[in-house]
């Protein structure tokens, strides 16, 4: 196994087995509240969750969001969670592709076309590594996946903590510019747990960058795996850092109102109703990682397809209980938000 393959493999166990949520910081979806409707008029099964995106319909706003490739077992994992997510109407997210420029032989564990062909696929691809390619060597790995977009990450927290890390995130916007340009599919700037703020997303905008994932704090901390992987020497680095980010209530809120095509809210959501408030704090989609490779690596296809209907089941209840026949209507629900959020969502307005 290459080094890269072994940190893939690493990160896959460390995120199924390990600790390696944030400590004491939160998502901020506890200081959100929906108003309660006691006359809703509504029917569960007349519920309209269906949503578009890049031109492709979704039955439901759901993403497994990018996780993993590059191994055998890797492979397996991204077309059994590819193949829930064509079944269901759900995106799918793959991991970061980069292996597949040094490794030919990693570049099957990428391919789910055949077992999901309409589904809706994302790529995925470090900012840093898309900075030192050219626009064609990108384009070559969306079309060998047949993605329908681009996520480019954003993750200097994690790349700070780990001794073998990136050190220089210059060029990784003007790499986004560049691509949005030049790339034939469309782009999303994507954090990896650590939020955007909303000087971020106005720097994105400036450059044209028409969809963002926000992966904010509270769910995964990538400070945490890097440090739990990490020497003894570089441990305290990580430890300082560990709960490192924007929480990613408060990124939503930060993005929203920025004009962006699509608004993905990752990072930190376990459950229906926290994804209900983050489509009505204006998120389009909502992406889940590792609580759902923690649904397959416990219950495998099944466990995994069983846990996204559990959260959709969430939503749709959410939806009833605020009277939102469809995610428009979601997006427009009254809300109220309190304590540290309150505190977030003053900070984006200074
Ligand atoms: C990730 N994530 C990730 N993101 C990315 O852009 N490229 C990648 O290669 C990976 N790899 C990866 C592996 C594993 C095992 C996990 C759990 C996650 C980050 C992921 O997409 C997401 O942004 C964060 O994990 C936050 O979401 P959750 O896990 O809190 O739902």
């Amino acid at each position: 196994m290459t080094d890269i393959q072994s940190r893939k493999a690493d990160h896959l166990d460390l995120a199924v087995n390990a600790d390696v949520g944030f400590r004491d910081k939160t998502t901020l979806f506890e200081c959100v509240h929906l108003v309660h409707d006691s006359l809703p008029e509504l029917a569960v099964d007349g519920l309209d969750t269906r949503t578009q995106l890049f031109g492709k319909p979704l039955k439901a706003p759901l993403l497994i969001a990018g996780m993993t490739g590059g191994t055998e077992r890797a492979g397996e994992i991204n077309r059994a969670l590819a193949r829930i997510a064509a079944e269901s109407g759900y995106a799918f997210g793959l991991g970061s592709q980069r292996p597949m420029l040094t490794r030919p032989e990693t570049r099957s564990s990428y391919r789910v076309r055949d077992a999901a062909p309409d589904v809706v696929l994302l790529g995925n691809l470090g900012a840093v590594q898309a900075a030192q390619m050219t626009t064609a060597a990108v384009a070559e790995l969306v079309d060998a996946v047949g993605a329908d977009a681009l996520c480019i990450h954003l993750n200097p927290a994690m790349e700070l903590v780990q001794p073998e890390g990136d050190r220089s995130f210059v060029g990784c916007l003007d790499v986004l510019a560049r691509l949005r340009r030049e790339l034939g599919v469309p782009v999303v700037a994507k954090e990896t747990g650590s939020g955007i703020s909303r000087k971020v997303a106005e720097r994105l905008r400036a450059v044209g960058v028409e969809h963002v994932d926000v992966s904010g704090a509270g769910g995964t901390s990538w400070v945490a795996v890097e440090t739990l992987r990490t020497t003894p020497a570089a441990r305290r680095l990580g430890e300082l850092f560990w709960d490192w980010g924007i929480p990613t209530a408060a990124s939503v809120l930060a993005v929203a109102p920025k004009g962006f095509q699509s608004v993905f809210a990752t990072g930190g959501v376990s459950n229906g109703l926290e994804a209900a408030k983050a489509l009505a704090l204006g998120a389009h989609v909502v992406g889940i990682a590792r609580p759902v490779l923690q649904a397959y690596e416990r219950g495998g296809e099944s466990g995994a397809r069983e846990f996204l209907a559990q959260v959709e089941r969430e939503l749709r209840t959410a939806m009833v209980l605020v009277g939102a026949a469809n995610l428009k209507q979601l997006r427009e629900v009254p809300r109220i938000i309190d304590g540290r959020l309150r505190d977030w969502s003053d900070a984006w307005t200074r």
